[in-house]
């Protein structure tokens, strides 16, 4: 079997494990992600690593280099998932750069840094909705406040990760350590490779992006005696406010703006809802556009509140400023795709991924792969093996690069 075919065919092995029957879902920190960083530990042991679970969850496999004063280069992308995921978002990345060792030490090759391929145990932020977690833990930029939030089930997310170890998160930062960079395979989940008839690009930025949680409290009655007149019904409040947030994103160039989590409570069908709460997921390239957006939206939340006479609460859970990905690394990387014979297409992640964090650690870079009709965070998600390989002849091109440079 070719390596691009056993990258995507663990992937779909991985894809097994889950939270959920009959669907992926592998929140931070869950016996999901326990059994996955098993798994693919298992597969870097095979290939030679040293491997490890840091004390933020983080799966970390290893490859020494032969001078210890070259510093460490870091591959990876996360192992979490979205709810009722597809296979490739994330773990592409990590096999990506799982294969790419194997590559090297397969052809004997001697680099003089070590090479660390990072698992990360939160990208998605499902669990306790803010993004990041493992990512940050290790780029030194983690705040203990987090560890008192709690998820669904009341679980705190310092009690989440005692499952993983009793280390004090603060141990899985890797600040202060000589590090040549972090670079990213990850799918693209947007159309635009497969528009251009490319197989891989090279992510120039990642969007900033906002996170909150509003709640909307009204008076719950019920729904055969409460004249029309005379209800705060908050659920009506969030379906007005839920459809200002799609206006604002269909008016504003660029922007995106989504609620992806609506419930009214307390949920009965002869019941007039008392309280409903709503998630907002709001992105653009430009801060400033984005800032502004969100401020629209608080305001106009509160003036639906008011003159429905339901109150309204807003929790920001995640607030991350847009981030350019390194010219030199970035250069690197378009090199070596050109190198294999093909155009430098040059890509603004819409989606927010690990690379994010590690930023403010060292210097990044990102490779998107094709997927196909730009499907992702839906079962349906898929990449083509060709291109897979393409992706693996990039990267292994770039580490020797970084090697020859060195
Ligand atoms: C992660 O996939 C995100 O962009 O929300
Ligand atoms: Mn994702
Ligand atoms: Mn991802």
């Amino acid at each position: 079997m070719s390596a691009a075919a056993e990258v995507v065919r663990r992937c779909r092995e991985l894809a097994a494990i889950s939270e959920e029957d009959g669907r992926l879902t592998r929140p931070f920190a869950s016996a999901g992600m326990a059994r996955a960083n098993a798994l693919v530990g298992g597969w870097m042991a095979q290939a030679g690593l040293d491997v490890r679970v840091d004390a933020a969850g983080n799966l970390v496999g290893r490859l020494a280099g032969s001078d210890a004063s070259a510093g460490t280069l870091l591959l990876g992308s996360h192992l979490d998932s979205v709810r009722d995921a597809g296979a490739f978002d994330g773990p592409l990345g990590v096999l990506s750069a799982l294969a790419c060792v194997e590559r090297l030490r397969a052809q004997g090759a001697a680099l003089p840094f070590a090479i660390d391929v990072l698992g990360f145990s939160d990208e998605e932020g499902l669990r306790y909705g803010t993004a990041y977690l493992g990512s940050r833990a290790l780029a030194g930029t983690f705040d203990p406040a987090l560890l008192s939030l709690r998820d669904a089930e009341g679980v705190s997310l310092g009690d989440a990760l005692r499952a993983f170890g009793d280390a004090p998160v603060a141990s899985a930062s890797r600040a202060g350590e000589r590090l040549l960079g972090y670079c990213e395979v990850h799918i693209e989940q947007g159309p635009v490779l497969e528009r251009r008839g490319l197989p891989v690009g090279v992510v120039s930025a990642i969007a900033g992006a906002t996170r909150a949680d509003v709640s909307f409290t009204g008076r719950a009655g019920h729904a055969g005696t409460v004249p029309m007149d005379a209800r705060r019904d908050a659920a009506c409040a969030a379906a007005e406010w839920v459809l200002a947030v799609e206006a604002a994103g269909r008016g504003e160039p660029g922007l995106v703006a989504t609620v992806g989590v609506l419930e009214a409570r307390p949920g009965a069908a002869n019941v007039v809802p008392g309280g409903a709460v709503a998630s907002l997921d709001v992105r653009h390239a430009d801060d400033a556009v984005r800032g502004a957006a969100v401020a629209a939206l608080r305001a106009r939340a509160g003036a639906i509140g008011a003159a429905r006479e339901v109150q309204v609460a807003w929790r920001t859970v995640h607030d991350e400023p847009a981030v350019a990905l390194d010219p030199s690394l970035t250069g690197a990387l378009g090199d070596a795709v050109a190198g294999r014979g093909l155009p430098v297409a040059r890509l603004t992640s819409g989606a927010g991924h690990d690379a994010v964090a590690l930023s403010a650690l060292t210097a990044t870079a990102m490779l998107f792969v094709r997927c196909a009709g730009g499907v992702s965070h839906h079962p349906d998600e898929s990449v083509r093996e060709d291109d897979v390989a393409v992706a693996l002849d990039v990267l292994h091109a770039f580490v020797m690069g970084l090697a020859a440079r060195d």
